[in-house]
Formats: structure tokens, sequence, C-alpha cells
């Protein structure tokens, strides 16, 4: 969908639905949805008064660097969701967030390949929420508790019962404890809030951290470590002049849901635009998209070259240059960068055109002092010397996959073209499973983009595999005349040959995945990552189940 379609969605009006060029349909196969059917009762709220970030002087606040935490012993880590207030820019007044712990990213979590690690979440958050719920929205009614929440460990293999399923809420006052058995490869993962309906709000209000898990293979590239890695969480977020967060809504008392936006301000670890000082040498960056929409589209100012050397789920198979990267909601990154030719210099990584976080480098290091240093002098590691290749990462053949899957994404529109549900295969959540692969079971799945967004698909429990992207006639493929591909498939891009966990599928394409369904038997789920989309009603389950 265009940006100015997009922006147009504070006029939801109470005309009838379509799905995207198929009017009517929408009437037969979607019942019980949230939708305008009698006039738009408007927000009496004064509108508020927006701050405008780029109003601010960048650069005045250091980088946030979360707390690291390292679980040990029989006891589970002991994780409190709770109310906080933290000055996101020097001159802005504190904002209330919620947060999983007391700064506005929660604790970095260390983990080892493994080794079981298990986290009591405890909902020790307010009873009322601060942001506009949507009680029209499917599992969001009126008569639940208002505030609910339950922790999913993103990109992690975990039975299901305590992999945060989103109907496994729990109010304040209450808490669980989470078994995570982590037998899966070194990985960058998300920790982050699932409850229906409401991640969106909770994840807006704060409620997310990273988990980074480490192995013997990851181990023996002696990457950057210590305070040469550093993690970036990356989101954006729109600010009344009086620093407290705004959602956006419709304008609809009644149905507030928007189906996306771009907030104004960039924030990395909670503080918008900041700064972090830097030595002349290389450095590891651990990047995710933790937005709610917007996808980042990164690079270094004046075009300086980083090394992508891992994906979603874990290490490519080699260390892939780039120039730019395009993160979208939920992918991670993990990058190398050298500053080691920048002594004394303030260099700028930049989101678009804008320049979002400012590296200060330090001086160069005196002959003296590159002689004293021991082994980890900066030069050891520049990247001439980067092991080439690392392990490789076996493709799946293709000839494995014993079901294919087609999967539409789709999105119902009213009379005025704008957006009122997003789906796949035209099924809401809670229609019954229709995805049950057996365990153990390779499948082949592709999504069939019907509509004008880029949608980042994630799926619980699994790792998978990119295989290609086609284009396709649309127009054809909904007016039931076939499948016509318009050209050949592209291979996925170097740095997404990896294991991933969420692909981006562009629209008018298929974009095709493979992946093992390993681990456990029971009720997992794949969504849309755009957490306004997943919330309605772009998610649905799957189901692994016995392979008898
Ligand atoms: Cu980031 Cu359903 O997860
Ligand atoms: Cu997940
Ligand atoms: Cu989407």
């Amino acid at each position: 969908m265009s940006g100015s379609r997009r922006r147009f969605l504070q006029q939801v009006s109470a005309m009838g639905v379509a799905w995207g060029a198929r009017p009517g349909l929408l009437a037969q196969t979607m019942q019980g949805m949230a939708m305008p059917s009698g006039p738009v009762v408007r927000s009496d709220e004064p509108p508020r008064v927006m701050l405008h970030s780029l109003g601010l002087t960048p650069f005045v606040d250091a980088l946030p660097i979360p707390e690291r935490v390292t679980p040990v012993g029989p006891h589970p880590q002991r994780v409190v969701m709770r109310e906080i207030h933290a000055k996101v820019h020097r001159d802005v007044p504190p904002t209330r967030l919620w947060s999983y712990g007391s700064t506005p990213v929660g604790p970095l979590i260390e983990g080892r390949s493994g080794r079981a690690m298990r986290v009591e979440w405890v909902n020790s958050l307010p009873q009322k929420h601060f942001l506009p719920v949507d009680y029209s929205l499917h599992g969001c009614g009126r008569d639940l508790p208002e505030v609910r929440t339950v922790a999913h460990l993103h990109g992690a293999r975990v039975p299901t019962k305590d992999d945060g399923y989103p109907d496994d809420w729990y109010a304040p006052g209450n808490s669980r404890t989470c078994h995570y058995p982590l037998e899966q490869e070194s990985a960058t993962l998300w920790y982050h809030d699932h409850a229906m309906g409401l991640n969106r709000l909770n994840i807006y209000a704060g409620l997310q951290g990273m988990m980074l898990l480490r192995d013997e293979r990851e181990d023996s590239l002696h990457l950057p470590n210590g305070r040469y890695e550093i993690p970036l969480v990356l989101y954006d977020r729109n600010f009344s002049v009086d620093g407290q967060l705004y959602y956006p809504t419709s304008g609809d008392l009644e149905h507030p849901w928007v189906p996306e936006f771009d907030g104004d301000a960039i924030l990395i670890n909670g503080k918008i635009r900041p700064y972090v000082e830097v030595e002349p040498r290389l450095y590891r960056l651990r990047v995710l998209n933790g937005a709610n929409s917007r996808f980042f589209a990164l690079s270094m100012e004046k075009g300086q070259p980083f090394w992508q050397v891992g994906s979603d789920q874990g290490l490519l198979s080699a260390p892939v240059k780039l120039g730019y990267l395009n993160l979208a909601p939920a992918e991670r990154a993990d990058l190398l960068i050298d500053f080691s030719q920048a002594a004394g210099q303030h260099v700028h990584l930049k989101n678009g055109g804008l320049e979002i976080l400012q590296f200060r480098v330090g001086p160069a290091r005196t002959r003296a002092t590159r002689t004293a240093g021991v082994k980890d002098s900066g030069s050891s590691l520049l990247p001439v010397k980067f092991p080439a290749a690392f392990e490789p990462v076996v493709r799946t053949d293709v000839a494995t996959a014993t079901v294919t899957r087609t999967i539409t994404l789709d999105e119902a529109l009213n009379g005025r073209g704008d957006s009122m549900l997003m789906v796949l295969n035209r099924k809401r959540w809670m229609e019954p499973v229709t995805e049950k692969p057996k365990l153990n079971s390779t499948e082949i799945w592709e999504f069939v983009n019907l509509t004008e967004d880029t949608h980042p698909i994630h799926l619980h429990l699994v790792r998978f595999q990119v295989l290609d992207r086609r284009t396709f006639d649309v127009f054809a493929y909904r007016n039931a005349k076939g499948l016509r591909y318009l050209a050949a498939a592209m291979a996925p891009e170097p740095n997404e040959m990896g294991w991933k966990d969420t692909v981006q599928c562009p629209p008018g394409m298929i974009t095709r995945i493979i992946t093992k369904f390993e681990g456990y038997t029971g009720k997992y789920l794949y969504h849309c990552h755009i957490l306004e989309h997943e919330s309605n009603d772009m998610m649905r389950p799957f189901e692994v189940v016995d392979e008898a």
C-alpha cells in the first residue's frame, strides 16, 4: 500500500469492504470481525501537540548498553515487567514506558547452546493500559483484564507451553516460569510480548529485549567480544511535546486500530539519535529491528562498507560485504565494522538519509601502546584477516520436501480503499488449524503476496532457508485465471543464504521457504511481524503432529 493511502487511514469510514480489487468477497468469508457498521464515533480527546524529533539536537545522549545477565544455577532468572520513566533524549521530559527491567530495553540475556535456561516472567505492570486498546480486535474484549502479557522468545525452539502462545496471557500480579532448552545453534534471539491483540501496544510501550545465544563454532571465530560487541535495538516512536508516547489511532473510538505507521523519532536502545564512543578497531554490532512496522534502510556515512556475518538464526557461510542493509521488523543482522581507518573522527550510521547513531572514534594508538598490547591489538582483527569462510550453511535439498503449502497474503479494504484487515489464506486467527506438518518432515511454504506491502513473515519453532522469489500476475491470480509467472525466480541475496526465521515477502511476488519441523509437536503460529497486521488478523496457528 502506498504511503499516501496509509496516511489516510485516519478516515476509516463505515462503507463496504473489499479484498484488494475484489469487492463483496469479504462479507461471505469473514464473520464476526471488527468492522465499523454504524456512523464513526470521533474521539473527543483534545489533539496532542506532537514532538518533532528532527528539531532535537542529535548525538547528545550516550548509547545505553543494556545490562548483561547470565542466568546460572538451578534457579530461574527473574525478569520483572514494570512501569518505568526514562529520558529518551536530554531535552525531552521523562517518558512513561513499560520494561522487562529498569531501562527502556530489557536486559541482554546471555545463553549457551545446549544449556537450558529458565526464566520467570513476572507481570508487575499497572492494571490499566496507557495506550489506546482496541476492544473490537479479536481476543481483546472489554470482559478481559485490560493489561495482559505473555513473553515469547523469538527465534528459540521451545515446547509449545513455554513458547508464549498469544492466548496464554496473564494479568498483573501473576508470573510464569518458562523452560528454554536452547538446543540450537548460536543466534541473536529477541524476547518480546505476544499477548493477543495487545502486543502491538505492549511492545510499543517497551516490552522487548535481546538474548544472545553462543556456541563453540562462534567462539572459534574469535569475533570481537566484551565491549567490542554492541547490541543495537532499533525502533521508532511518536512522542507528544511533554515526552509521552503517542500511538496513532484511526479516530474511530470503537475501532482505533491503524494498519501501520512510521514513528517520528528513531531510537536505539532507548535513546533518540545517540552517540557511542569506540576505539579505532573492529567491532561486532548485533542489530535487531524491534519496530512495530518500520523497515530500516541502513548504511554508513560516505558508503563505508561493513560485513554481515550472521542473520536471524546464526552465522552465514562467509562474511558478506555490504554498503547497505534493509532490515524488516523482527529481522536481525550480525555485523562487523572496522573503525581502524577512522581514528579521531565521527562516523554515522544512517537510516535512509538520516544519521541515527554517531560513532566517536578514539585517537589512533601510539606505537608504544600498540606493541605493549599483548594479543588483542586492534589490528589483529582487520577485515582482511577474517576467515574468508565459516563452516558452510548446508542448503536444504528441495527434493527432501514432502509437502508444499501455498499461503496467500491478503488485505481487506473498505470502499474508500482504506485497509481494514490483513489475513493469511483469507482465514482469521480463530478459525481451525489448517497447517499440520508432521514432526521431522520437511516442507516448502510459498507466500503469495496479493497486497501492496512487503510483509515480514515469521514462523515460530523452526529455522528456515529462503529458496527464491518470483514475480507473478496478481490480477490474473485474483481473478481465478491461474498462476502466471512474469519472470524467472530470483535467488535470495547472499546475506539471506543462512538460517532465517523471518522472511520479507515483497508485493506481487511468491516467496518460497523450506523448513524442517524439528523439536516438538504441538500448536505454534506463523504471522506477519508488522505488529499492526499481526493483531488484525495476519496470524494463523499451525500444529506439528506426530510422525506416524
Ligand atoms: Cu517475534 Cu510470534 O514473534
Ligand atoms: Cu517468534
Ligand atoms: Cu504484514
